[in-house]
């Protein structure tokens, strides 16, 4: 398990050494203020930051730079006109393989963002709004996320693959007017209707919407409502649009996640400390050097495609793939396919899907050239070694590093992964911290543990590209985050720590399970379960899935008079889909007489996940259970499933 792969010989051009590591980590750990005002000037700043971090754990107040003043799309574009407008900024690559693509240089990229910038102004958004953004994997997606940021509006991007009602909840919790869509999305050769998702999500109660920007895109038919719907090639147009001055501090965006109770939270990062942390991981972590071409495959609906998509390879005026499509349509090959047609050098995707791919065999790697390829990625969730290996040896051909970067959405951007060429690799391990990450493992009382360890992993200090707040609820951000270790940014996710100071994360240990690198929180799913007429109650726990690293196992009681049909559990399935989403469709549906409980009425999850895991011989103790003959039969009813 604790086997090592050397990192290829670095060659003159890469970025940092063990030894030049080891010393910037010092200073970072050491004197992070000289270290962060030194990387600051990565950034074109209006007023250069002559403070950097501004922060307390207890009470929560985080800020960075907060005298300095920038435009994160200057920065991503305007910037780099001097000296790369005819370099590729955006390479658009369509679902179907057929249909053309499309390159914009950094000089079309500007021409771009500022018509999208006006067709905002035209809907009527202004500085402070926010913009929901619900696109397909389109440039006009990356170009709207641009723009607001142009004009100093705050974006918050909603998958497309989420329900009208899980739409309908992001719009009102940010207090949105203004979206952003498309008439229809394509996903591996399926329309998705996302502008009738919109119009049904802006039927129901709450969300009160002032103007709906559409972007044509497959040609479908939509229907649009006068006075509040505009067609993006109708209002868009070329008039120059100065960039903002934005305070440092002042919100970039919200991007909603799920935890381990209630609604999902809209996690906050302001422009700053969050564009710089984007700068530098990009930077360090894929060891980017100018003219090559990066492909995250990750949709912008999650952080991943924000900072890995969008602003890390433009801050770093990099060339950045959006991929319309999956992994396999029209077959098991597209990815390589992609590789193969954009010559990408840095490749950066989930274990989920590098599992799904080695299963259809070798031949869909092989018989494309992949010979591009200088480095490879892996984010979501723990990669298994045997995943590991055929990555790094059938995708990379063994002579690409493997950077496994665990992060999430509430850090920004990259904090623990090994430094290529610089950290050898252990397959399953994300490796070190990065520069100025403090990481800390905790036992359950919040007792630090030295050394090689497992526990909670916590993080004792700030870094510039940590989340400043819920929006609108900055007392949910310290509950959900620096409660649990009073003073220490709580991660959620469980850990252990080896002799060789790498870091093996094992799974959150929080009621949220991770769905395809996808955080998908129980309880969310058990209150879609409980919204059926059928169902009494529902508790839902994760369990191992071959593919998706963890599946979806609910355990249903149905009211007085129902019965638990195969017809019901196929309904159930079809139920929580609507609600939330295809990611958070159940995995398997088990109708059960009765829930766990301790006699306060307590569920008791941990019998739950056991039972889902099929690990009966270590249940613990039942006897605190207000019925103990339950688990008898819970456990007849997962065998006989
Ligand atoms: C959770 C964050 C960060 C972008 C994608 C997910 C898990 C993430 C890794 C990794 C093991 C990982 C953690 C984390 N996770 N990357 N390399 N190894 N686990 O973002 O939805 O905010 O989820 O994903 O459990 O807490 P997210």
């Amino acid at each position: 398990m604790n086997d090592t792969v050397k990192h290829p010989p670095a060659d003159a051009a890469a970025r940092c050494s063990a030894s030049e590591y080891d010393a910037l980590y010092r200073r970072s750990i050491e004197e992070p203020d000289a270290f962060w005002l030194e990387q600051a000037k990565r950034l074109d700043w209006y007023d250069a930051p002559t403070k950097a971090g501004e922060w307390s754990f207890d009470p929560v107040e985080i800020a960075w730079f907060s005298d300095g003043t920038l435009n994160l799309c200057h920065n991503c574009v305007d910037r780099h006109l001097p000296d790369h407008a005819d370099r590729p900024a955006l390479i658009f690559e369509a679902d179907d393989p057929q249909l053309p693509g499309r390159t914009l240089t950094y000089a079309d990229l500007h021409r771009e963002v500022v018509q999208m910038a006006n067709a905002l102004k035209a809907i009527g958004v202004t500085r402070g709004e926010r913009v929901t953004i619900y696109m397909p994997m389109v440039i006009e997606g990356v170009l709207a996320m641009l723009a607001c940021a142009r004009i100093g509006a705050i974006h918050s991007v909603v998958f497309g693959g989420f329900s009208p009602e899980s739409l309908a909840n992001r719009i009102e919790a940010c207090e949105s007017r203004f979206v952003v869509t498309a008439d229809e999305g394509l996903r591996g050769g399926k329309a998705i209707p996302l502008k009738a998702n919109v119009d049904a999500a802006l039927d129901l109660d709450g969300p009160r919407v002032e103007g709906v920007l559409v972007v044509r895109h497959t040609g479908g038919d939509v229907s649009m409502t006068d006075g509040r719907d505009s067609w993006y090639h109708d209002v868009r147009s070329e008039e120059a649009v100065a960039c903002e001055v934005m305070d440092a501090e002042d919100p970039l965006f919200i991007l909603y996640t799920s935890g381990s109770t209630g609604k999902p939270k809209g996690v906050l990062h302001t422009t700053g400390g969050y564009a710089l942390w984007a700068a530098t991981t990009f930077y360090y972590t894929f060891d980017y050097r100018p003219g090559e071409v990066f492909w995250c495959s990750a949709d912008i609906g999650w952080v991943t495609g924000h900072t890995y998509v969008t602003y890390g390879p433009l801050l770093n005026a990099g060339t950045s793939v959006v991929f319309e499509g999956v992994p396999n349509y029209p077959d098991h090959g597209r990815f390589w396919d992609v590789v193969d047609r954009h010559g990408v050098n840095v490749f950066y995707t989930a274990p989920t899907a590098i599992r799904a791919l080695m299963r259809e065999g070798d031949g869909f790697v092989t018989s494309r050239d992949l010979s591009s390829l200088r480095l490879l990625g892996t984010v979501g969730e723990p990669i298994n070694p045997e995943a590991w290996r055929w990555y790094h040896d059938v995708v990379g051909g063994g002579r690409c590093p493997v950077v496994d970067t665990w992060w999430q959405t509430e850090t920004g951007g990259h904090m623990i992964t090994t430094l290529p060429y610089a950290h050898d690799m252990k397959p399953g391990s994300a490796g070190r911290p990065f520069f100025s990450v403090a990481p800390q493992l905790v036992d359950n009382d919040g007792k630090p543990l030295e050394g090689a360890a497992e526990g909670n992993l916590c993080i004792t200090a700030s870094w510039p590209g940590q989340a400043r707040t819920v929006y609108g609820d900055h007392e949910r951000f310290e509950q959900a985050y620096f409660s649990t270790y009073p003073g220490k940014y709580f991660t959620g996710d469980g850990c252990r720590r080896d002799d060789d100071g790498y870091y093996w994360i094992t799974g959150r240990v929080d009621d949220v399970i991770n769905v395809s690198g996808h955080r998908m929180g129980t309880a969310e799913v058990e209150s879609a379960l409980v919204l059926h007429p059928k169902v009494a109650e529902a508790a839902v726990v994760g369990y191992p899935h071959d593919i998706k690293g963890q599946g979806i196992y609910c355990y249903v009681t149905l009211n007085a008079g129902e019965d638990g049909s195969d017809d019901l559990a196929v309904q159930l399935r079809q139920w929580v889909r609507k609600e939330i989403g295809p990611i958070a469709t159940p995995d398997r549906i088990h109708f059960a007489d009765g829930l766990p409980k301790t006699r306060s009425g307590k569920i008791m999850r941990r019998i739950l996940r056991k039972i889902a895991e099929d690990d009966y011989g270590s249940l613990g103790d039942t006897s605190t259970l207000a019925d103990p003959s339950l688990v008898d039969r819970l456990i007849e009813g997962r065998q006989n499933r």
